[in-house]
């Protein structure tokens, strides 16, 4: 591809990412639309091979309109951090894109209408690996019976996608014998990660 249609695509795609976002911002198809402060669409590298998928923004998120940024939020940058992952590799969604009252899980019925938009996040986006961080995300990924803490840490190789489910980093917060098994799980998403390039795989 020569350089003109190279950034022709790209705002092409910018474009499709601008409109998908004024769409979401404005959406009224469940119920969750009613309560919430900010519709969280999602932040990070427009260019991720990595996606991170959460459950749903909880009240910080509601009202800063970005995804983990409350105190789970905090703990997950901390290990990407000291990952070393750089910025431009990845990005962080949500299953559903307005606050469930009371931080209660997404019902069936928001997370299905929700769900379409990340689905088409997730094309324009184009990640190699996806990140389930839970058992709600990872239920609704990829497999709805899955047991997070017998799951967790199995690689997955579905459509195209290297999905890697592991613990929310909100449990963690509760529970510090997980903290392990998270960093295994996101040293694994790094290996992936460096794989890829090593193989040129990314874009
Ligand atoms: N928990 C989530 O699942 N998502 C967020 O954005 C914040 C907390
Ligand atoms: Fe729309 Fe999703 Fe918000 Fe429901 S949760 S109102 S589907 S953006």
């Amino acid at each position: 591809m020569n350089v003109e249609d190279n950034n022709e695509s790209k705002a092409k795609i910018h474009t499709e990412w601008e409109l998908l976002k004024s769409e979401c911002a404005s959406c009224k198809k469940c119920e969750l639309h009613k309560k919430r402060t900010n519709v969280v669409f999602g932040r990070g590298s427009e260019d991720a091979d990595i996606l991170f998928i959460g459950e749903g923004p909880g009240e910080d998120e509601d009202r800063e309109g970005k995804p983990f940024v409350g105190r789970a939020g905090k703990l997950l940058d901390q290990v990407i951090l000291a990952l070393e992952l750089p910025k431009s590799s990845y990005y962080i969604a949500n299953i559903v894109k307005c606050r469930p009252p009371g931080n209660r899980d997404p019902k069936p019925e928001e997370a299905a209408a929700c769900i379409p938009y990340l689905r088409r996040q997730t094309k324009i986006l184009k990640p190699k690996i996806l990140v389930c961080l839970g058992k709600v995300a990872s239920q609704y990924i990829y497999n709805k019976d899955v047991k997070i803490t017998k799951d967790r840490g199995k690689v997955i190789k579905q459509k195209g996608f290297i999905i890697i489910p592991t613990f929310h980093p909100a449990y963690l917060l509760r529970n510090e014998s997980g903290k392990k098994y998270f960093w295994e799980d996101m040293l694994l998403v790094r290996k992936y990660l460096h794989e890829m390039s090593d193989k040129n795989e990314i874009r």
